[in-house]
């Protein structure tokens, strides 16, 4: 048996972003026009006028201030609402293969390898561009890296739940080095024309590279311990899927897009996932003292104030539990593996840290790291 360890991350940022206020613009514009079309209904009682979306109110109910996608300016077309991404033909990279190499890049260069030396490659994301052949194979063929891949799907939980597979598989010996990739285009499978939800998500790419301990070239986190846990729910859910000819629902329909019932996922989801964290550390032997960092998914602050605070048993302080989906809005998988990229350079030899991810599914994932 070896010591996994993730020696590199990297994160692919669009350049295009949009902030709350662009958004709202865009939505209340699209509002409008709707209302106007449907007047008659509207003022028969048939349908109900859309209501205005709220700056205020998405900051003060999530926190997010601004979200980056790959189209901005199909998303804030008020007679579009949703991001143009031409169709590439088969013989250039996908848009998410393509978002993967920039990624994928940046964690092999800081983990000091070549692409060639890495021997699994995992996309792990809560959608993937086509049915196969898989992204991961794609992207595999474009770094140029040896051995397999393949496309793994746990929604929000994919990047924990790829980490674990991989570092398994690190520890086992039937890999070396492997990288785990999660380009998310949640532009893609967000309904913008819903007021719930358009301020949700964001479009981002992270990688992390797992290698043997023994073999990294510079600073380290060994994976001292995974876990994974999964529950059915019906909360978080997106019924586009390869049978919707068959079920002769090719025109445009809500429900497969992202759809959410945000309060019960609340109240549901942290409990499951502040038990399973608490647990998982108690399991490994770690009391809450031991913890210097949190990386938590990133899908609303009162959320992850309210686990960390569990987690710890008190208030978290300045930069125990960063948070980037101010910045960033939920990136799906992505989420806790930007803000371990992005705040976790700091951290010195003996320090413990948690990487959790949680959503649709329900699904829960944690990784205990330590520095070495
Ligand atoms: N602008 C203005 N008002 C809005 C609005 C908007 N964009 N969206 C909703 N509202 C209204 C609602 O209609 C509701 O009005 P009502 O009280 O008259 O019915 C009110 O604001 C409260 O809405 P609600 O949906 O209950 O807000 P919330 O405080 O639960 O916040 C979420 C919504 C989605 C931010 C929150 O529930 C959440 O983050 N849940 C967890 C999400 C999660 O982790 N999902 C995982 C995804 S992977």
């Amino acid at each position: 048996m070896y010591q996994p360890a993730i020696t590199g991350h990297g994160v692919f940022t669009p350049t295009q972003s949009i902030t709350n206020d662009e958004l709202v613009v865009a939505f209340n514009a699209y509002a409008d026009l709707w209302n106007a079309e449907h007047a008659e209904a509207i003022a028969a009682g048939e349908v109900e006028a859309k209501p205005q979306s709220s700056s205020d109110f998405i900051f003060n109910a999530s926190g997010i201030e601004q979200r980056y996608v790959l189209d901005k300016a199909g998303v804030l077309d008020p007679t579009r609402m949703f991001p143009a991404l031409p169709a590439r033909d088969d013989e250039q990279p996908s848009y998410m293969a393509e978002m993967a190499v920039d990624a994928c890049g940046k964690a092999l260069k800081m983990a000091g390898i070549d692409a060639g030396e890495i021997d699994l490659v995992i996309c792990a994301a809560s959608n993937h561009e086509r049915a196969y052949p898989a992204i991961a194979i794609e992207i595999q063929q474009l770094l140029g890296c040896a051995g397999f891949g393949f496309d793994m799907n746990v929604a929000c939980s994919s990047a924990t739940f790829g980490i674990q597979a991989a570092a398994d598989m690190v520890r086992a010996g039937s890999v070396r080095r492997a990288l785990v990739v999660c380009p998310e285009i949640c532009s893609g499978h967000l309904e913008w024309r819903d007021r719930d939800c358009h301020f949700i998500f964001g479009d981002v790419c992270t990688a992390v590279v797992l290698e043997r301990s023994e073999d990294a070239k510079g600073a380290r986190f060994d994976v001292i311990s995974t876990r994974c846990a999964t529950q059915f729910s019906n909360n978080i859910r997106n019924n586009n899927g390869f049978l919707r000819r068959t079920h002769d629902q090719m025109d445009d329909r809500r429900e497969m897009q992202f759809m959410q019932n945000g309060r019960k996922v609340f109240k549901e989801v942290l409990p499951m996932v502040s038990t399973h964290i608490a647990e998982h550390m108690d399991d490994a032997g770690w009391a809450a003292g031991d913890l210097k960092r949190l990386w938590l998914h990133q899908a609303n602050k009162t959320m992850n104030d309210f686990i960390g605070k569990k987690v710890l048993g008190r208030v978290p302080e300045e930069g125990e539990q960063p948070n980037i989906l101010q910045d960033y809005a939920n990136t799906s998988s992505a989420g806790s593996i930007i803000a371990f990229s992005k705040h976790s350079d700091d951290l010195t030899p003996g320090d413990k840290g948690v990487i959790c991810s949680f959503g649709a599914g329900y699904s829960v994932g944690s990784v205990l790291i330590e520095r070495a």
